[in-house]
């Protein structure tokens, strides 16, 4: 934040999530600075917000801390305090450990704790007062994701004026896999406080529509939600609650202005000359989170270097991972995994100044993630399951040369929109690597080709005609 002030005047429009937009960071040497948050629901909400001037609930990133209300050009942050405790049960338990493995398809096995459940509960409370204390009379408020999912309906409660939105950035999972979790007819109940309850993929709110008539006897609409259009609806007491599917985007138009500027092109070419002018670049950026499937892209790369397939000396892999959520036992053991997978990789065929794989366990700012994106000809974007994911939008948008091609998952939500991408499903080894290979080996016309395709798509469908439909279809003000 550029600028501090106190600001208590009641918000028309708030935006309620886990994080800030930024987090606090403090040293050992005690002092302190803010930083951007990791993830996609920052990436694509803070530039929207911000050309909105609203408020934002949100939890300050550091267990703890009591952080006044403050403005960050013209953004005002409202933070909630959470404790070393809520921190244990609430985020890294129920909301990392259950929800976050439970809607991936269970790729890593939820942990049901009741005690973690309780803490939950009492945080989406203490965040359902805090939005409450900041909403103006009337007002919007817009509730982000799977750690929040109580506070649409304790939020009612507390407020029946307001207009109350709900998106979930992560996957809904089929309903056998929701069926599991003790706390099922709560969750249902805590989303149906919304007026409007939204979802990457039309599958997802389907899904939670045959929930509400399952768990809580509700009488949903039957038509087939559409993309943006056909919400499916639910009579709940004198309310309509509209179910519908908004797939996320991110701020394509900036991202392309920033890629086209001379310092980002600069670097990259710097960043070609450092790695020794390999003929291909392969790049994978996440967040290090065992969802990714950046095992799965090291393993497939692996193989290809061990048959020959492609050249150590021709071909550079390059891995950003920023470092996530580091206290849960299952982000522990895949960043062992991968850091031995790297090592492996590299024992066998690096030479001396030249690894095979450029692994940084770190987070760059935007103009850098720009230049390895302008650098990079393949980016490799494998999870098992991703609601959406943005870094395959956020390359596409960084290639106005037409350049590079883009190995995608089919369990990635962005792949029912970048169907001009070479798809993949990660659990098929083989598969992926005749994938990296067609694409280290693309003819530049049809990489062309496909590379305009998928920029037809990303430019015309960003962050802002996301934010635009949802706010249409909840029927706010705000939309304008
Ligand atoms: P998720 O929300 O699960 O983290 P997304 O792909 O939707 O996944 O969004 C990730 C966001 O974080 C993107 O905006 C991406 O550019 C950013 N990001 C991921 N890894 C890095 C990194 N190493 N450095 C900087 N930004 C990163
Ligand atoms: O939607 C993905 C998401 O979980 C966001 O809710 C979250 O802010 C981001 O990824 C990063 O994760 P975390 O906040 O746990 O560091």
């Amino acid at each position: 934040p550029t600028s501090t002030s106190r600001s208590s005047a009641r918000a028309e429009f708030v935006v309620v999530a886990n994080r800030l937009p930024v987090d606090l960071e403090r040293s050992a040497d005690g002092t302190q600075r803010w930083t951007q948050s990791p993830g996609g629901l920052v990436s694509a909400l803070e530039p929207f917000l911000r050309s909105r001037k609203g408020a934002w609930v949100g939890w300050p990133g550091v267990p703890d801390v009591e952080v006044d209300e403050f403005s960050d050009e013209g953004l005002v942050l409202h933070p909630v305090t959470l404790t070393s405790e809520d921190v244990r049960d609430y985020y890294e338990g129920f909301s990392n450990a259950t929800l976050w493995p439970l809607y991936h398809d269970v790729v890593a096995r939820p942990v049901f704790d009741r005690g973690w459940w309780e803490s939950y509960v009492r945080v989406n409370r203490r965040f359902a007062e805090a939005s409450a204390a900041v909403a103006g009379e009337g007002a919007t408020v817009w509730v982000q994701d799977y750690q929040l999912q109580l506070v649409p309906s304790m939020l009612r409660e507390l407020r029946p004026d307001l207009r109350i939105g709900f998106f979930l950035h992560i996957p809904f999972p089929p309903v056998e896999l929701f069926m599991q979790l003790p706390w099922r007819a709560e969750i249902v109940r805590g989303l149906i406080g919304a007026d409007l309850v939204g979802f990457h993929r039309p599958g997802g709110a389907q899904n939670f529509l045959w929930l509400a008539r399952q768990l809580i006897g509700l009488e949903p609409s039957r038509g087939s939600v559409g993309v943006r259009s056909r919400p499916g609806m639910v009579q709940v007491g004198d309310r309509t609650v509209r179910v519908g599917a908004f797939p996320i985007s991110i701020d394509a138009a900036g991202l392309d202005s920033l890629a086209r500027s001379k310092a980002v092109q600069e670097r990259a070419a710097q960043v070609r000359r450092d790695l020794g002018n390999p003929k291909v670049v392969l790049l994978g950026v996440d967040r290090l989170d065992y969802t990714k499937g950046i095992d799965l892209r090291l393993a497939a790369f692996h193989e290809l270097l061990q048959e020959g397939r492609v050249e150590p000396k021709d071909v550079t892999f390059i891995q950003l991972a920023t470092p996530s959520r580091e206290r849960v036992e299952h982000y522990q053991q895949m960043r062992s995994e991968i850091e031995q997978m790297v090592g492996r990789i590299n024992g066998e065929f690096a030479r001396v100044g030249h690894p095979a794989v450029h692994y940084l366990h770190q987070s760059v700012d935007r103009a850098e993630l720009a230049a390895f994106f302008s650098a990079a000809d393949v980016m490799v974007v494998t999870p098992l399951r991703d609601g959406m994911n943005l870094v395959c939008k956020e390359y596409v948008a960084c290639r106005h040369d037409l350049g590079g091609a883009l190995v995608l998952s089919e369990f990635a939500g962005a792949a029912a929109e970048l169907s001009s991408a070479f798809l993949v499903n990660p659990h098929d080894l083989d598969g992926v690597k005749n994938a990296l290979e067609q694409a280290i080996t693309l003819d530049p016309a049809e990489g062309r080709r496909r590379m305009r395709a998928l920029r037809r798509q990303v430019l015309t469908h960003d962050v802002d005609r996301w934010a635009r439909s949802f706010l249409e279809a909840l029927g706010t003000e705000a939309a304008t």
